[in-house]
């Protein structure tokens, strides 16, 4: 049943951000989604972390925030999803309005805040869907409560209690709208952080592949700390990046001023920079998901030529719809093809390699 069809993301459009997100969120859990019509070709099957991708191309942390409706996002089409950011204990977020559409410019303001339900509510859905659901990888994206008082701790507990559930873990340490969450990406306290997490991940049964995910004002020396951090503490790789504080001259739209996270087309050009810049700086040594005003095959394939081996769609996704996720799927096969590459993997990083 065709309901969150073309026709559907027009309508849900019509209603408050917030509004239609729930309704989408709704009508996923219900699987009253169209089914994707056809798999992903082999060309896009990749193999990472001893995982199974049918497709490169996942769903961005943020919009199943609960876990709610990851059967529904599955079958979309999606090679993976990122559930979460899911906190210790519930919290209700900023108050409302905390979503804003930059409609003229394919953009979304966010300041929601780790609003969700919490820790055990979250496990019980993503267990429930795990005994039923489709096998593709699940990533789980967790963070601190606002009025934590041992920030790492939070981390901690989050990864104790997620890492049977989920395929891979997402710290993430860059979202704008917990005051004080980025210093944790930086210096002394990343290096302190990581530790207690590898720590944590060693005394599993079964160790969880670490990602960590960074803000796209990380630059220069501070970047290049993070990035030795990761390949350090042999993290499986880093996703960039989180929403900006910027606000680009370019701006047309009335909620330009908001406070929050600025996604969507204004950050696709500071995000593929920043691929291109942390694929150099880890000499295509450590796996990259890239993230950031993707809303096109062509950016999707630009992105994984810069050094992404996968990528995530949030922004573009709420513009366009399920569509968005067939054209990409196509559009990158597509092009695999039209450059002789038999396999996504063989993209990766090409750019950088024929630059340097
Ligand atoms: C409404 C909204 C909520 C988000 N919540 C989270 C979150 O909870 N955790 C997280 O790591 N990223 C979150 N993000 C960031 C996205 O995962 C993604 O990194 C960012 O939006 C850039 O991708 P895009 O331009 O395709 O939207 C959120 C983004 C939006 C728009």
């Amino acid at each position: 049943m065709p309901l969150l069809s073309d026709i559907g993301a027009a309508a849900l459009r019509r209603l408050p951000p917030e509004t239609a997100h729930g309704v989408a969120l709704g009508l996923l859990r219900r699987n009253l989604v169209s089914a994707a019509e056809s798999a992903p070709p082999p060309s896009l099957h990749c193999t990472l972390w001893g995982l199974e991708f049918a497709s490169p191309l996942g769903l961005a942390a943020g919009f199943d925030k609960d876990a709610k409706a990851l059967r529904g996002l599955f079958r979309l089409g999606f090679g993976f999803v990122e559930a979460g950011t899911v906190t210790p204990r519930p919290q209700a977020g900023n108050p409302r309005p905390r979503l804003f559409r930059l409609a003229a410019d394919g953009a979304l303001i966010n300041r929601m805040g780790f609003n969700g339900a919490g820790l055990e509510v979250f496990a019980g859905n993503v267990a429930r869907y795990r005994e039923s659901g489709s096998g593709a990888p699940l990533g789980i994206n967790i963070g601190a409560n606002r009025d934590s008082g041992d920030r790492a701790e939070d981390y901690v507990t989050c990864l104790e209690r997620l890492a049977p559930l989920a395929d891979y873990i997402t710290l993430n340490l860059s979202s704008p709208n917990t005051p004080g969450l980025r210093s944790l990406q930086e210096g002394e306290a990343l290096q302190r952080l990581l530790g207690r997490m590898t720590e944590t991940v060693a005394k599993l049964e079964r160790p969880v592949p670490l990602f960590l995910k960074l803000a796209p004002e990380l630059k220069d020396a501070a970047l290049a700390e993070s990035v030795r951090a990761a390949m350090d503490f042999d993290l499986a790789g880093l996703i960039l990046c989180n929403t900006t504080t910027a606000r680009p001259e370019s701006l047309r739209s009335g909620a330009r001023s908001e406070h929050g996270g600025l996604s969507g087309a204004p950050l696709c050009a500071p995000a593929q920079n920043m691929m291109r810049e942390v694929y150099r700086l880890s000499d295509g040594r450590l796996p990259l998901i890239g993230v950031g005003g993707i809303a096109s095959a062509e950016d999707a394939y630009a992105r994984i030529r810069a050094g992404a081996s996968l990528v995530q769609i949030y922004t573009g996704f709420i513009y366009r719809g399920p569509r968005l996720i067939a054209d990409i799927t196509a559009g990158l096969a597509a092009r695999l093809k039209a450059d002789g590459f038999e396999h996504i993997q063989r993209a990766v990083g090409v750019d950088a390699r024929s630059a340097a």
